[in-house]
């Protein structure tokens, strides 16, 4: 698979805001999967400035730490800071997954399901919270997360110990189902498993590998 190599962080964030604006603009009912973490703050600023029209748009998070959603730490949290807070986007048409979780993909699935899934890679190869192992059939679910990923997201805790250790994660399979997928990846610590990821063998204990047999997936890193 082709990795788009953008020249810096900005460049990457842009990018990938100029595709959502573009979505939204020519399908202002679009549904839309987003992702946390620190790849996507500078995409989620450029789409704040573009001052886009957000009423008739539908979101979805990928996951949620199983945690109190009112600590600043929570995606709940980072996504109204980050997004939802600077857009008029309706608070009833953001959704975070939530139990039953046969109701939340119901919802994902009704009209016509996800048109844009916007994705991180963890340094294990994780998309979403499917931490290597999960099923390709996977759906909506609780995850213990790996040793890997609560080290790596330690640096948004007090320390390792205050991390969560369970969170609920959209399966491989639900992510699938979307009709265009973008991949993000910034820095140098995610070029090796990015790699793997889109060029090497298709297998579980790799997530992200999956996308190789998705048929509308771009990729875009920077260093
Ligand atoms: P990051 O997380 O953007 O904070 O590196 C990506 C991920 O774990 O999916």
């Amino acid at each position: 698979m082709k990795i788009n190599v953008l020249k810096n962080y900005k460049e990457l964030s842009s990018t990938v805001a100029d595709i959502v604006e573009t979505q939204i603009k020519k399908h202002p009912l679009s549904k839309l999967c987003l992702p946390t973490g620190s790849t996507p703050l500078g995409m989620y600023d450029e789409l704040v400035n573009k001052k886009l029209d957000w009423k008739s748009v539908i979101t979805f998070n990928l996951d949620v730490y199983l945690m109190n959603i009112t600590r600043p730490q929570s995606y709940q949290s980072y996504m109204r800071k980050n997004l939802f807070d600077r857009t008029n986007i309706y608070p009833d048409h953001y959704h975070f997954p939530f139990r039953p979780f046969s109701a939340f993909e119901d919802k994902i699935k009704g009209s016509k399901g996800i048109d844009l899934c916007i994705l991180g890679i963890g340094t294990n190869g994780h998309i979403a919270f499917n931490e290597p192992g999960s099923s390709f059939k996977s759906r909506t679910r609780v995850v213990n997360l790996s040793e890997q990923t609560i080290k790596d997201n330690s640096r948004f805790f007090d320390s390792v110990d205050d991390v969560p250790t369970q969170a609920i994660t959209m399966g491989l399979e639900t992510i699938m189902e979307s009709k265009k997928i973008i991949l993000m990846a910034n820095g140098d610590h995610k070029l090796n498993i990015l790699n793997v990821a889109m060029n090497g063998e298709v297998t579980e204990d790799v997530p992200a590998s999956i996308l190789q047999n998705h048929k509308n997936v771009k990729v875009y890193y920077s260093d």
